[in-house]
């Protein structure tokens, strides 16, 4: 593998100034519990990430995505917040916070914060205020409150499932201590839905938005940003009624993608445009494709997630189906494309690629026919081929960091670190594996502590032990391992991560077309060729000069399962 290319990248301070940086970022996702533990509780922190900015400088990432970092009971990770404007005193200080943010712009690296308006956690003075106050009070009605039904009100008001599993209500008791009224959770029960129609829970929102803002924090990811707005006209229909999980593509179910959510984002747009570059978001809105260009509309979040890729298999006729409606899409709303291949919430895709192929059969097994629950289902160890699954992860990030638009990174994909699995039930965490009592794994696999050297307590991690259990074969993963190792995947991420910013100059791509058909090939401009061979038989490679390789080549040829980045322009 080799490097031979001149760098001629934005300088850092092109970079704080940008307002279009966020179009063509790599964006790393640290999800902090679990990335560097700085005081030895086995809990990663804000400190840890400050001591780790030169890694990340190194890696050559534009942006750090920090998943929550607010005060949390931890009863989804962190995704239950209690107070929206301070950072978990398990996790540092605001003072910590501001170091943390300081040193990540003088490495040129923008900041993005997890921010979750769907629902707080169960510990919000709100909520505990709401819980306080009587039915029909303005407490209550910062969120979803219903009376139940049956004679005394002791079945919820309707049958709507959790995201989680069991049913999306709560009963609480009274401040008299009668049982009492429902509220609506759309995940655990630990997060209150918040209700949006109410102005005060608006204009709080808007505060955080400016309070992070004022803080150094240059764009916000939106936590299932298609689910706060809500029609609960009575009577709440059944949820066979309601059919589909996701949303109608007319808008009209009654929580998730209804139309009139875009009000709050153009409320937020205004916010965002107070600062100089503008802030930016980006939106975890699992919706229907064609309904997905409202998030990323400039006059809203400006970005939403694609996870197309992230459901495909690894296949050639996929890939290019997916990149090809994406790129079209986002050049209609004037948004770039995001692409992502693994985040904290599905299995690893070094791991993903080693199991066979999504068939209906394997999704059964996971549950349901969609890709999304398997991929949350866990994998079954005994058809897991981690080495081919590392192979094509490899191959499918090369791939994927030469695209136009933003690529988002998981913490941990740089080493190639597999999914694990061995984590006993006492140990796990995720509330989707208790809610559903253990039928789904639940996301503990890909949230467990980074290994940063080979050898002690956890691995470097920290100077104590790690929340979730590290394998031992962790060890052979660990940064300082592969600093060391020729070819590592380490050092594929340093290689292509520095020579994407080159790549990057003009949002455009070019399918090749005389690839044959297990090969995809575009070209960029300034005679960059990517080639990626999805099929199982060795192919011949393009002229060019070799940039940089997913995996060795075999006698000058492009083996299966491997992307190369040449450059060769006709004379
Ligand atoms: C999406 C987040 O990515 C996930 O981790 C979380 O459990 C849910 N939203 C609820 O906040």
């Amino acid at each position: 593998m080799s490097t031979t290319a001149t760098l001629a990248t934005l300088s850092d301070s092109d970079l704080a100034t940008d307002p279009n940086w966020w179009r063509q970022a790599s964006v790393y996702q640290i999800y902090p519990r679990s990335f560097s533990d700085s005081n030895g509780d086995g809990l990663g922190d804000i400190r840890g990430i400050t001591a780790k900015v030169p890694y990340l400088k190194q890696l050559g990432i534009d942006a750090v995505w920090l998943s929550p970092f607010y005060p949390s009971a931890l009863a989804d990770g962190g995704y239950d917040v209690d107070d929206y404007r301070d950072v978990d005193p398990k996790l540092g200080t605001l003072e910590d916070f501001a170091e943390m943010s300081a040193a990540l712009h003088a490495a040129g690296i923008k900041l993005i914060a997890d921010i979750v308006p769907n629902h707080s956690s169960n510990r919000h003075e709100w909520f505990q205020e709401a819980l306080a106050s009587p039915k029909g009070s303005a407490a209550r009605d910062r969120y979803i409150f219903r009376d139940g039904k049956g004679p005394d009100g002791e079945f919820p008001p309707s049958d709507w499932d959790s995201v989680f599993g069991g049913p999306a209500w709560e009963r609480i008791t009274e401040p008299d201590g009668s049982p009492g009224q429902w509220y609506m959770h759309i995940f655990a029960k630990e997060q209150p839905d918040l209700n949006w129609a109410n102005r005060e829970v608006r204009d709080d929102f808007l505060k955080t938005l400016r309070f992070w803002s004022d803080r150094g924090v240059d764009g916000f990811r939106v936590d299932v940003a298609h689910a706060l707005t809500k029609d609960l006209t009575e009577p709440l229909q059944s949820k066979l009624e309601i059919g589909t999980e996701d949303g109608t593509l007319d808008g009209s179910h009654p929580f998730w993608d209804r139309d009139e959510v875009h009000e709050i984002y153009a409320e937020w747009r205004e916010v965002f445009n107070e600062y100089n570059p503008p802030r930016t978001a980006v939106a975890e809105a699992w919706v229907h494709a064609s309904r997905r260009p409202r998030y990323a509309s400039p006059k809203g979040l400006g970005q939403a997630f694609n996870f197309d890729l992230l459901q495909a298999d690894f296949d050639a006729r996929e890939f290019r189906e997916i990149i090809t409606r994406n790129l079209l899409e986002a050049a209609a709303t004037g948004a770039s494309s995001t692409w992502v291949f693994s985040n904290h919430d599905v299995v690893r895709h070094a791991t993903r690629y080693g199991l066979p192929k999504a068939t209906p059969e394997a999704h059964k097994r996971g549950k349901g026919q969609d890709g999304k629950a398997w991929l949350l289902a866990g994998a079954p160890e005994e058809e897991l081929d981690r080495e081919l699954g590392l192979r094509r992860a490899r191959a499918a990030t090369l791939l994927m960091l030469a695209l136009p638009g933003s690529a988002y990174l998981y913490q941990g994909e740089e080493l190639g670190l597999q999914e694990v699995s061995e984590i006993r039930e006492s140990e796990r965490q995720d509330p989707s594996f208790f809610r559903n009592r253990g039928v789904e794994i639940g996301r503990d696999g890909c949230r467990v502590p980074l290994p940063w050297t080979a050898e002690g307590a956890s691995y470097g991690f920290g100077d104590g032990g790690a929340h979730l259990p590290q394998p031992r074969w962790f060890s052979d993963y660990a940064v300082g391992v592969q600093e060391e190792q020729e070819g590592s995947t380490l050092e594929l991420y340093r290689q292509a991560l520095r020579l994407r910013r080159e790549l990057q100059a003009a949002e455009e791509l070019t399918w090749h077309e005389n690839a044959k058909g297990e090969v995809l090939h575009f070209t960029r401009p300034g005679g960059w060729h990517v080639v990626t061979n999805f099929g199982e038989e060795s192919v011949e490679l393009p002229p060019g000069e070799l940039l940089v390789s997913s995996g060795p080549l075999e006698g000058g040829r492009l083996p299966a399962n491997t992307t190369v980045w040449l450059r060769w322009q006709a004379k």
